[in-house]
């Protein structure tokens, strides 16, 4: 039986292994985490992650070949095959800091592989990591090795949260980079054999091991490059009139373009699309591409464009200031069917807002409030440290209240933000709302998810990205 360790039982670790485990009865799958809380909730009927078809995929076979644990050396030491999914945060401090990833948790999770093993391992690298990272893991491996033969592979993975098992299920591809020896060539195949359990053969792609790497950097900033180049124009609209939904559609009528990620919203978020491009950023600078760097560089500076532009535009149209209005926020998550805030926009939405002084109300049917204190509290790039490691739990922000309701959310409200695309947001009584808030009553909808005819007649005052202006809107200052 082949066994299969994780380590690192987060968003990609969790439901990768999973899934695997459901597909290869006859793999066993252990997947471990030095948080103990995480172990623990991953062996009980509250999962750590909000996934559609998750629990179902667990069920079936926590107990019979997939396993949750802490005892991480145990299970590496009696793997063939260790995947490695561990955090890369964005470094806060010394060189790099801001861009490069920091490879720590990586580096340990090596050392301590090289430290317990006794037999020959495949060791696959499975978080989005720097190019060439592959090859200093080789080297710790290698040079601690005492005569064990470790083969390093780059299996990035590709699921997109909120959709994450139907991606495991049906991958537009499986990429699996590793060297081009005899050995390398092997232990790509045993990786295959396992996926080919479930992906047709034409879905599995080998390259050699940079490549790969590489890829996975550069689809997720080509991803992160369409909504910037679509939120860049809805900007345009708002200030030529033209109706974003009708550009996207038109555009992505292109086959050579295509229809999909071409939503234009207030910004994207996630734990990857802004880390990925920092890194290759980083990398491009390194390697003396300044060109190269300040190309991808410019997609996240539209995207920090695109959700200033979204405060500026909610505090302008509400005569210039925001101070000791209640402001609902709807929508918390950094897309929806997740309980994921990573990154969200709506982090910086609600700080811009709360630095206008607002007093903000939050509903989001999968966040909790202790996780949206902890948001707007942290420093930028310190969430990505697992939860133990994290800088003492801060001071509640007071201007911040959290409600379980969307109509407790809005009641005696000014303005709404919709900052998430929930589709419980579009079957919202919008009368009652309505009737329940100041007036002049404001909706800002940041997702393009309301029925704007429908809530005009209603009499709010509507904005929504990138579609034509209220005229209220239109008589209000120009925004920067
Ligand atoms: C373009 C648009 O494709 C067309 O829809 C529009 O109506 C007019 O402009 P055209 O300029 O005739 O058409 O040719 P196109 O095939 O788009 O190529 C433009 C340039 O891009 C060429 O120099 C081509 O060699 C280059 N190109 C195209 C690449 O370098 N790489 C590619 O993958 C595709
Ligand atoms: C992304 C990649 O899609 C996935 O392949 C990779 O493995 C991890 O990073 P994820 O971040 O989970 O996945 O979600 P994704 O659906 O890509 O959305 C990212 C952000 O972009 C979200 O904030 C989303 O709301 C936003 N988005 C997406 C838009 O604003 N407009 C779109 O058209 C699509
Ligand atoms: P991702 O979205 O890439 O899956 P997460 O942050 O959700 O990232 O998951 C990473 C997990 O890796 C966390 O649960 C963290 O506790 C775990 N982890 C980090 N370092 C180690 C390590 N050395 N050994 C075991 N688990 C680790």
């Amino acid at each position: 039986m082949v066994k299969i360790c994780c380590i690192g039982a987060g968003y990609v670790g969790g439901p990768t292994m999973a899934v695997i485990a459901l597909k290869c009865p006859a793999v066993e799958v252990v997947v471990v985490d030095i948080s103990v809380s995480r172990i623990n909730a991953w062996n009980s009927d509250q999962l750590p992650i909000y996934e559609p078809g998750l629990d179902d995929v667990v069920k079936q076979c926590r107990g019979k070949n997939l396993f949750f644990s802490t005892d991480v050396e145990k299970h590496v030491y009696e793997a063939d095959i260790i995947f490695v999914s561990v955090n890369t945060p964005t470094k806060t401090r010394g060189l790099g800091a801001g861009k490069a990833a920091d490879l720590t948790y990586w580096e340990s999770a090596a050392r301590m592989i090289a430290d317990v093993s006794k037999s020959d391992k495949i060791v696959v690298e499975k978080s989005t990591v720097p190019v060439k990272t592959a090859e200093a893991i080789e080297k710790i491996l290698t040079h601690n090795s005492k005569g064990i033969n470790y083969q390093i592979l780059s299996n990035p993975e590709f699921l997109a949260e909120g959709t994450a098992i139907a991606d495991l299920f049906n991958p537009d591809r499986v990429l699996i980079g590793g060297r081009e020896t005899p050995d390398g060539k092997k232990a790509v195949q045993a990786l295959k054999d396992i996926y080919a359990q479930w992906v047709p053969e034409d879905r599995i792609i080998t390259t050699n091991l940079w490549s790969a790497e590489l890829s996975k950097l550069a689809a997720n900033a080509f991803l992160a490059q369409r909504i910037s180049s679509v939120n860049a124009i809805s900007a345009l609209c708002e200030a030529t009139g033209a109706n974003i939904t009708e550009v996207a559609y038109s555009v992505g009528k292109d086959s050579r373009i295509g229809p999909k990620f071409l939503n234009a919203s207030v910004g994207f978020g996630g734990s990857c699309f802004q880390k990925d491009i920092l890194n290759l950023v980083y990398i491009c600078e390194c390697n003396g591409l300044p060109e190269v760097a300040n190309y991808w560089k410019q997609v996240i500076k539209i995207n920090d464009y695109q959700k200033s532009r979204f405060v500026n535009r909610v505090v302008s149209s509400m005569f210039n200031t925001v101070s000791g209005k209640k402001i609902a926020v709807l929508g918390f998550a950094f897309k929806k069917d997740t309980g994921d805030t990573r990154e969200t926009p709506a982090i910086d939405v609600c700080k811009g807002l709360l630095g206008d002084k607002a007093a903000i109300s939050i509903y989001d049917p999968q966040v909790t409030e202790d996780q949206i204190q902890r948001d707007l509290s942290l420093n930028k790039f310190d969430w990505d440290h697992p939860i133990h490691l994290q800088p003492m739990s801060p001071t509640a922000v007071k201007q911040v209240s959290v409600s379980w309701d969307a109509y407790e959310a809005t009641k005696g409200a000014h303005a709404i933000c919709i900052l998430t695309e929930w589709d419980e947001f579009k079957e919202l009584d919008y009368e009652r709302i309505y009737d329940n808030m100041q007036k002049p009553a404001f909706l800002f909808d940041g997702r393009n998810v309301i029925d704007l005819e429908k809530l005009r007649a209603i009499g709010f005052i509507v904005y929504a990205i990138g579609k034509p202006l209220d005229p209220w809107l239109k008589d209000m200052p120009a925004v920067a």
